[in-house]
């Protein structure tokens, strides 16, 4: 369908005889907010490989605003990876690099542009991720985690994605710092009409932020629907993120 821009079709994916995804299917549609939630080792970071196409599927299809990735040569990979940024698990930074070469990387290493464009292009995105432009200079170890992974978040800006994938962006933070981080994942939807995929086991962060929760355990999808169907379920394991959060809001 035209308006899902990220399709999941009957995705498998077996390691060393280890099946580690079986028969994922789900669609993300153009502007939503897409949890996914599951125990540790239950798939969720494996599914964010296959979708930015580091991982090949065992089986199934991924195809992003319905052209499939699975099968293409690295020049066209490479051009749809670019309408997608990935802030990592940990937020990581390249310690060695200070936050301007950080959030200027790719233009640094696969372009001409000069310093100075380069440098136009960052202090845009630090705004964009509510960060002064004072820490420019700043090396990752001199950030605070809220700091990190805001700028970790402005580097996925700054190819101007259309998709950016989280991978737990709230985990190790303060409740205020993770609300500050849930409000710019909101705030990039809204402004910039960024579609997000946002991998958490913060509830409060989840029920605040998504369109639309997908339940992983396992390797296999246990539920998929609104906050709203999610508070509903009366599946044992859908209940057991709910009853394992305090709701603060
Ligand atoms: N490179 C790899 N080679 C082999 N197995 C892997 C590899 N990466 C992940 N796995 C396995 O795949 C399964 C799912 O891992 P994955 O990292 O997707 O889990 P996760 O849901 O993101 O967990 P966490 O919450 O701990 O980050 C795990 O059993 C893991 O051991
Ligand atoms: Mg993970």
């Amino acid at each position: 369908m035209m308006d899902n821009i990220i399709t999941v079709k009957n995705l498998t994916k077996v390691i060393d005889n280890r099946v580690i995804l079986k028969d994922i299917n789900f669609d993300i549609k153009k502007n939503e907010v897409f949890v996914i939630v599951g125990g540790s080792g239950s798939g969720k970071t494996s599914i964010t490989k296959h979708i930015i196409g580091l991982w090949k599927p065992t089986e199934g299809d991924i195809m992003i605003n319905g052209e499939s990735i699975v099968n293409l040569d690295k020049d066209k990979l490479n051009k749809i990876r670019m309408k997608m940024g990935y802030v990592f698990q940990e937020g990581a930074l390249f310690d060695s690099l200070n936050v301007w070469e950080n959030v200027g990387f790719y233009y640094i290493e696969h372009t001409n542009k000069s310093k100075d464009e380069i440098l136009n292009i960052v202090r845009q995105k630090l705004k964009e991720v509510n960060l002064d432009e004072s820490i420019l200079g700043f090396m990752p170890s001199e950030l605070s985690g809220g700091m990190r992974k805001r700028v970790g978040v402005a580097r996925a800006l700054a190819i101007d994605p259309e998709i950016i994938i989280y991978d737990e962006p709230t985990s190790g933070l303060d409740p205020i710092t993770s609300r500050i981080i849930d409000n710019l994942i909101l705030d990039l939807k809204n402004r910039l009409s960024i579609t997000s995929i946002v991998v958490t086991h913060d509830m409060v962060s989840a029920f605040k932020i998504a369109d639309r929760i997908m339940v992983l355990d396992k390797g296999h999808i246990e539920f998929i629907g609104t906050k709203e169907e999610f508070k509903s379920s009366k599946n044992p394991i859908v209940r057991s993120f709910i009853e394992n959060t305090h709701i603060e809001y």
